[in-house]
């Protein structure tokens, strides 16, 4: 990403989804939501779907985070206002009869709706592949889906972090190798995705949301190292600095609360940052989306930056103001 000289590049977290008609139209006529997932040419359509209208300067994958896990042999399955449904892992069992051996093959179609996306951009677009971090698709795992107070994974974690370490290890290598796969497949950019950072202490944070993004970062380094990554720890708060330092990222992803001219001093200024915009403010529009998007680029603008919102798409964002946005940051100058 970075053919814009005069003007950071921009694309948005969950920029296709259910705010917009078209997805909504393939959704209901692909079956389930995984279905969609694994049909390489509905969801390379709906990956461009954005793009078209918007003309961002990139492009994400449509998939999702919990792909791994169903990879891995673990049953899950997306719910109508439910949201995600996995059979919850037994700290007791461990991890199971999880295997890394069967991934490649359940996930095949990811890959392939990857390198369909690659032969549609234009060059210009940069083509972004995403996993989540180990931390967060193991709260899915361990949960059985979203949870409110993560209760159960964390008793797994401080009452037997050996054994919690063999579940995060094995995240670990499945990670690198998903990352590494889309990346052979055309991804010209990788993001993780640790939605979940924010609710650990310190030592645990380090042990298991900043340790495991190091290494899966360390390992695709080896193998793919002009392409850049980005961590997104959302909710890391006061260790934004310490993270920043310790994995090596290319990119640090900032959510919504962060502060930014603090995060500025904060973060190396070799590292690019990317962020941070309220996904409220873009169902709102108007000017309170575009002062606060001015604001942002001001003091970030100078910097390696790349535009993003502070977390997701909501599904009842007016597409006019995605359009309204998108017209601001690329009319945008230095
Ligand atoms: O950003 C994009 O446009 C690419 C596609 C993408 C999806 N999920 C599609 C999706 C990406 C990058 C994700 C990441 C993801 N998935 C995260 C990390 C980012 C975050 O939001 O914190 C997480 C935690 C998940 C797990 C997940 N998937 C949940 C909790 C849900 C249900 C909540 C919801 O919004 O419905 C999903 C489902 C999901 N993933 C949808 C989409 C478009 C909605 C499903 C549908 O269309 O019915």
């Amino acid at each position: 990403m970075g053919t814009t000289p005069d003007r950071p590049p921009f694309w948005f977290m969950r920029q296709a989804g259910r705010y917009l008609p078209e997805y909504r139209k393939i959704r209901a006529e692909a079956g389930s939501f995984l279905d969609l997932c694994y049909a390489p040419e509905l969801a390379a359509e709906v990956t461009m779907q954005p793009l078209r209208r918007y003309g961002m300067d990139g492009v994400i994958l449509f998939s999702d985070i919990l792909v791994v896990p169903h990879g891995l042999g673990q049953a899950v399955d997306f719910r109508e206002g439910e949201g995600p449904v996995l059979s919850a892992l037994d700290p007791d069992q461990g991890i199971g009869n999880l295997r890394l051996d069967r991934m490649e093959g359940v996930l095949a179609p990811v890959y392939e709706a990857l390198s369909r996306v690659k032969s549609m951009v234009p060059a210009e677009t940069a083509v972004i592949g995403f996993a989540g971090a180990p931390w967060t698709v193991a709260t899915y795992m361990v949960e059985g889906g979203t949870s409110k107070d993560f209760s159960r994974i964390k008793q797994w974690a401080y009452g037997d972090p050996e054994g919690f370490a063999k579940l995060i290890d094995l995240l670990v290598e499945a990670t690198t190798d998903h990352l590494s796969r889309q990346i052979d497949a055309g991804a010209e950019v990788v993001q993780l995705f640790d939605s979940w950072a924010g609710v650990l202490p310190p030592k645990a944070f380090e042990a298991w949301c900043q340790a495991p993004v190091a290494k899966i970062i360390a390992a695709l380094k080896t193998r793919h190292p002009e392409v850049p990554v980005i961590a997104f720890p959302r909710g890391a708060g006061a260790h934004y600095g310490a993270y920043a330092r310790g994995i090596k990222a290319d990119c640090i992803g900032l959510d919504t609360v962060v502060p930014a001219r603090w995060a500025a001093a904060e973060i190396p200024s070799a590292v690019a940052v990317q962020g941070n915009l309220d996904p409220i403010l873009v169902v709102v529009g108007g000017s309170a989306m575009l002062d606060a998007a001015a604001e942002i680029l001001e003091v970030f603008g100078s910097r390696p930056f790349v535009f993003n919102l502070g977390h997701g798409i909501v599904p009842n964002t007016p597409p006019e103001n995605v359009a309204a946005l998108s017209d601001f940051l690329r009319d945008w100058r230095r």
